[in-house]
């Protein structure tokens, strides 16, 4: 593992990268978000307490490490308050260490309106969002008339832009008697917010430049995962960022050279909140196993997500999109109580073999998955931190995962706590 490191999900979000990214913040002096928004719910669990962060980066537990929101993040102001005062509430002192890009962009109250009417308007082929008004936000930044944190101190440039919205959004915000579409109080809201954000802009991208100048250690850290990436994953049912490598250039203004390597977050099973294709998921009794085992319900949102055998095919596509070096595998004790347990390693489709995603990834929802089957290790691996302390079972599983995707194995979670851990 090289100095400053990207952290990133390889499979449809929530693979534990909060706990990895909490976990190797010790060895760090700045943590950097890239993109996403409070679609996020990135789990940390430290002496039995658990947080859970949407916006703020992963490395904020850590006393005195530095955080920073890149210009890819979709901020909510009003939900980032929030999660300063449960910072507060838990005795986390963020002051002088969290900062954030003039350039990210607000989610405000009217995009979560539209989201929801987006949404109804799909009926039944809705794509099973988060609600937090990603979507509308990204769609709001690429069209060139996004509402900015830099905008919140120019007072009369944010009146004219949120002014702007009601002729662009007319058909969302005319008429309607929702409060989210009251551009007035939306104003007025943001101006009690000035203050509490203006201590807290940076110029981050030079910030990175100066930290990777004077040889600090960086890490970049991702949200969702690989396959929701807008241009790489089961699009339409994606989020609406590029949530790979990409993504942690552009979404904090850094140059390639910076990032010394590359963690692909790999959960020892697939899960998958919201709609979508998903092959390898198992609506019977051992994919409620998962879920229960797992724990398998949103941090965000507390969907259930669903379940399924770790899908190889779908890590071969996003280990290599993302240049992975190593991974972290996580949730590994979930495993504990099976005789046996599957891996896909190709899909079978139209009578062909298939070793890599479909070109039309629509067809994922009509591929049967071709399961090689390992040997379970049926006993409680739950808190081990050793390497020579697992089962043979349990090391052969890893083994196979890593010669199949051809990377190294970084570390291994053995459950939610950040000392559960074996590092390599
Ligand atoms: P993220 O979005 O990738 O940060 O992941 P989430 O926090 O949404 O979901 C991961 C869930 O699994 C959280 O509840 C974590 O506390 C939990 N978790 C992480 N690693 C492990 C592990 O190794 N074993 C178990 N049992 N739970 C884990
Ligand atoms: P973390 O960072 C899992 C999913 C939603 C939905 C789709 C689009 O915790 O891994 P959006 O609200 O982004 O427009 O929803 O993406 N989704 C996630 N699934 N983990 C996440 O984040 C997610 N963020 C969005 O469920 O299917
Ligand atoms: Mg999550």
């Amino acid at each position: 593992m090289g100095k400053n490191k990207v952290i990133l999900g390889c499979q449809w979000g929530d693979e534990g990268k909060g706990k990895i990214v909490d976990l190797l913040a010790a060895d760090s002096d700045i943590i950097a978000r890239f993109q996403g928004g409070a679609n996020a719910g990135h789990t940390i669990v430290v002496n039995g307490k658990q947080y859970i962060l949407h916006l703020i980066p992963s490395g904020i537990i850590h006393p005195g490490k530095q955080c920073f929101i890149g210009n890819g993040v979709v901020l909510d102001p009003f939900a980032f308050k929030e999660e300063l005062e449960f910072l507060v509430e838990h005795g986390i002192d963020y002051s002088g260490r969290l900062w954030i890009s003039p350039a990210t962009n607000l989610v405000l109250p009217y995009h979560k309106l539209i989201e929801d009417v987006e949404e109804n308007r799909r009926g039944t082929k809705n794509l099973g969002t988060t609600k937090r008004g990603i979507g509308p936000a990204y769609v709001d930044k690429v069209a060139r008339h996004g509402i900015r944190v830099i905008d919140l101190f120019a007072p009369e440039r944010l009146r004219k832009r949120l002014e702007f919205q009601k002729t662009i959004k007319s058909q969302y915000l005319t008429g309607s008697d929702d409060e989210r579409a009251d551009l007035n109080w939306i104003y007025e809201s943001l101006m009690t917010l000035v203050e509490l954000f203006q201590p807290l802009v940076k110029d981050i991208s030079l910030a990175l430049y100066d930290a990777y100048k004077t040889n600090k250690s960086i890490l970049f850290e991702g949200a969702q995962g690989t396959m929701l990436d807008v241009d790489l994953g089961t699009y339409p049912y994606t989020t609406s960022s590029n949530t790979t490598i990409g993504g942690a250039l552009t979404g904090l203004g850094i140059s390639p050279k910076m990032i010394d390597s590359v963690i692909g977050v790999v959960k020892a099973y697939t899960t998958r909140v919201g709609a979508g294709p998903f092959p390898t998921e198992l609506i019977d009794e051992t994919g409620e196993k998962l879920q229960q085992a797992g724990n398998e319900f949103g941090a965000s949102t507390g969907r259930p997500r669903r379940c399924g055998w770790l899908d190889l095919v779908v890590l071969k596509h996003t280990t290599r999109i993302n240049g992975v070096d190593s991974i972290a595998v996580t949730k590994l004790d979930v495993l504990d109580k099976f005789e046996e347990i599957k891996v896909c390693t190709r899909y079978e489709h139209e009578g062909n073999t298939l070793e890599n995603l479909p070109l039309d990834l629509a067809e994922l929802n009509y591929v049967k998955p071709i399961y090689e089957t390992l040997k379970g290790w049926n006993t409680s691996i739950k808190g081990i931190t050793k390497y020579d302390n697992l089962p043979e079972e349990t090391k052969a599983y890893i083994k196979y995962i890593a010669d199949f995707l051809e990377v190294d194995i970084a570390l291994v979670s053995t459950g939610p706590g950040r000392e559960e851990t074996i590092l390599f």
